[in-house]
């Protein structure tokens, strides 16, 4: 049982926590196992993750699973992540429906393979209907590309003379209609944001926490949630 369940506020609840999934490269090469297997039982994750959410009461969890610079790596090491995604989802969309969990995508289209799109969209249209909680995959995702992606959205339906707004622009997100993200999480002792939800994490509270991504479990949730809890959340007012 973890030491911090007990300490948690059940009225202070993050709406929308957001994962920056990391540590599955060094888990592996700790066991002398390949990359792969790391991000393997990093996936793994998911799911207990899910579940002690939903028991909370979180109603968004976005999770960084695939960067627009994670295309710099070895080519196998991406196919692998590719087929990952594909393999996740073939397995679990059954248990995510059952689960009332919604899937979204956040992130790019266009250099994805065809067959990556097609589950992912496929993940999104089973479970638009679910309610419980919201999964938002964050895959071919960057948080620079995400602001310039809706600014060109906007651009396209822009009237005359009409300026952006904040509102505006956030209409426009790969997250519209999503929670600001309260709750930040990067495992593995990592101090970055590394291009991860820019504009949404602008008034999120940030928790590094030493521990590689397939480690983790819902103890580190409810340790991250109560440092949440003990932090004095200004949004700029004094
Ligand atoms: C960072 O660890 C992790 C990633 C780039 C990928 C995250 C992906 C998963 C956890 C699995 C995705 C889930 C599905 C369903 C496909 P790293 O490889 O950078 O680790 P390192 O910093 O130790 O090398």
């Amino acid at each position: 049982m973890s030491r911090y369940k007990g300490l948690i506020n059940p009225d202070i609840i993050p709406k929308h926590i957001a994962i920056i999934m990391d540590g599955n490269g060094r888990w592996a090469q700790k066991r002398s196992l390949p990359r792969t297997e790391g991000h393997k039982r990093g996936a793994d994750v998911i799911e207990p993750l899910m579940d002690a959410s939903i028991k909370l009461g979180i109603k968004t969890v976005s999770l960084f699973a695939f960067s627009v610079e994670n295309w710099s790596r070895p080519k196998l090491e991406v196919k692998e992540l590719w087929d990952l995604l594909k393999y996740y989802f073939q397995n679990n969309i059954e248990r995510i429906k059952k689960k009332n969990i919604r899937i979204i995508h956040s992130g790019s289209t266009r250099r994805l393979p065809p067959s990556t799109k097609k589950i992912i969209q496929n993940a999104v249209d089973e479970t638009k209907k679910n309610r419980k909680i919201v999964l938002n995959f964050c895959v071919n995702y960057g948080g620079r590309q995400d602001i310039v992606d809706g600014v060109n959205k906007w651009l396209k339906n822009r009237k005359p003379d009409e300026q952006l707004s904040v509102k505006k622009l956030e209409r426009n997100l790969y997250t519209s209609g999503l929670p600001e993200v309260d709750l930040m999480i990067r495992t593995s002792g990592e101090f970055r944001i590394s291009n991860f939800l820019l504009w949404q994490l602008a008034y999120a509270e940030l928790v590094f926490m030493d521990v590689l991504w397939p480690d983790f479990n819902e103890s580190h949730l409810y340790e991250a949630i109560y440092q949440y809890q003990q932090r004095e959340r200004r949004f700029g007012k004094i």
